[in-house]
């Protein structure tokens, strides 16, 4: 035990790392019932699918995490909107579509009242946000009944801002790691650090428990982190091919290639910067694109492009994310991924 398990309420200072699009409550439940805190990313769910899975993760009678995005939605720009179109018209002339056709929107939404409603409901013992907080009289609704409030920082001085703002432990959220990118107060990536230099600077800035993320993939990750002054490690990539993730077909091969080996940051997908496996798109275009609108609304064009090539089997035009270390990425249920991390806890 230490104050990170007491506080969460689990056996092992072990998460699983929230991971909208490859995941829902099953892969909560199976680690949370390996004693770890199973965690639901909600930004791609509605409110009643939300509802639908909190109800299956309430029926455990285990704590468990419930996990929002809070960025502050852009206001759409149509001159860049139309500037992205133009950079990926010769992919719709490939396929033969019409770029009218193409709906614009966004993809993923971030924590609102109308998920606070649901929320309340369910009073999960955790909530964590990626980019910041949101706005306090929204924070203060999740607060109300107690729950535990976890943020991820890519800086030192995002750790210091979480805290000064109300989060009762930070994510120390390492370069290496898979998915977008935790930053809210700059979108300077040349500030950013790795897991192992970020931890221990975190550490010596702030007084909540500091969970260690990025590159995290065995028990030997574990023991590394947790040496560093760790008191709890956040786990995502090494969980992507287990049984219970909804990682498609293709994303798992890739996860399991050699192309694994070199991710890269990219905007083309979403927006906002979020590492992955290269593929075509992010070769041809550049991972990082001037043209691509604010997030998350470069999502809609790319969408059907996305799904015309999954049809063929094809992984050229989806997001594969990763972190820098999938070298823990493997088959099986995650009740065994998570008892083999845990064995970095040490005897107990
Ligand atoms: C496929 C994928 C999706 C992710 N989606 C989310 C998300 O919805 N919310 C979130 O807070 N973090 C998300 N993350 C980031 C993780 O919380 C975490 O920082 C990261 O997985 C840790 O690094 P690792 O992948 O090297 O273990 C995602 C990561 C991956 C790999």
């Amino acid at each position: 035990m230490n104050r990170l398990t007491e506080r969460l309420g689990i056996r092992w200072p072990l998460i699983q790392a929230p991971m909208a699009g490859v995941q829902n409550a099953a892969l909560a439940i199976a680690a949370g019932e390996a004693g770890a805190l199973g965690s639901l990313p909600c930004a791609m769910l509605a409110p009643e699918a939300m509802a639908a899975e909190l109800q299956r993760l309430a029926a455990t009678g285990r704590p468990y995490n419930v996990n929002f995005f809070c960025h502050t939605p852009p206001a759409p720009d149509a001159a860049r909107e139309a500037g992205w179109r133009a950079a990926l018209a010769p992919y719709f002339a490939e396929i033969g579509l019409d770029p009218a056709s193409v709906p614009a929107g966004a993809g993923r939404l971030p924590f609102s009242a109308a998920a606070a409603d649901v929320l309340e409901t369910f009073r999960p013992r955790v909530v964590s946000f990626h980019f910041g907080l949101p706005e306090p009289a929204l924070l203060a609704r999740v607060k109300a009944w107690g729950a535990v409030v976890l943020s991820s920082a890519t800086t030192v001085e995002e750790a210091v801002w979480l805290e000064a703002h109300g989060a009762d432990a930070v994510i120390a959220q390492g370069l290496e790691a898979g998915g977008h990118r935790g930053h809210f107060l700059s979108h300077d990536l040349t500030l950013q650090s790795g897991t192992f230099a970020l931890l221990p600077q975190i550490k010596a800035a702030v007084r909540v428990p500091v969970i260690a993320a990025g590159g995290i993939a065995d028990a030997a990750g574990v023991r590394a982190a947790m040496a560093l002054g760790a008191d709890g490690v956040q786990v995502g990539t090494a969980y992507l091919c287990s049984d219970e993730a909804t990682t498609s077909a293709l994303h798992r091969a890739a996860l399991q290639s050699e192309a694994a080996r070199h991710t890269q940051l990219t905007t083309l997908f979403t927006g906002r910067p979020a590492r992955g496996i290269p593929n075509r798109v992010m070769r041809e275009l550049g991972p990082m694109h001037p043209a691509a609108p604010a997030f998350p609304l470069a999502t809609a064009a790319i969408a059907p492009l996305r799904a015309h090539w999954e049809k063929q089997g094809q992984g050229d035009f989806s997001p594969l994310w990763s972190g820098q270390n999938a070298s823990g990425c493997r088959s099986g249920s995650a009740k065994a991924i998570t008892a083999a991390l845990a064995e970095g806890f040490g005897p107990i």
